[in-house]
């Protein structure tokens, strides 16, 4: 095993989960999250419940990404990764094509819990 055998360790952990993880960020605001979406722009990558234009098409579509178990199909989906992935996803994922963020570590918790309530895939 090399380079991917913590991946690996990650993804068998998702997989074995029987519930999904907490999905409640303290101090977290779904309202400020879906503004700060709607700034940024996220909307041009992304079809987004709540955000009627644009639906951009180059990620996937985020309607009930808070019932998915992982992001980005590599990912445990936990807060404290997906507030990562939001800030930074090259970080996590080398050669992804969702590119940083210019959002604070609290924005990118706000929008957590907004995507947080798109559970009903
Ligand atoms: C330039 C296009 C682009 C922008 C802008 C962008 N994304 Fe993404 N996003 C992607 C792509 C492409 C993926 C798929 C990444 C992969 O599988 O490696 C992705 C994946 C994701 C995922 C995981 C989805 C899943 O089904 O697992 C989430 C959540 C997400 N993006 C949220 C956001 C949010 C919130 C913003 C705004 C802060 C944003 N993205 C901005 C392109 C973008």
């Amino acid at each position: 095993m090399t380079r991917w055998a913590p991946l690996a360790v990650v993804l068998l952990a998702a997989c074995g989960e029987k519930t999904l993880p907490p999905r409640t960020i303290a101090g977290a605001d779904p309202a400020r999250g879906l503004a700060v979406i709607e700034r940024v722009g996220c909307a041009a990558c992304h079809a987004i419940p709540g955000v009627d234009w644009p639906r951009g098409r180059a990620g996937p579509s985020l309607d009930g990404f808070g019932a998915s178990p992982l992001i980005a199909g590599r990912l445990p989906n936990r807060p404290d990764l997906l507030t990562a992935w939001l800030l930074d996803p090259p970080s996590l994922a080398p050669g992804t094509a969702m590119p940083p963020s210019a959002i604070s570590e609290a924005e990118a918790r706000d929008v957590a819990a907004y995507l947080y309530t798109l559970d009903d895939r």
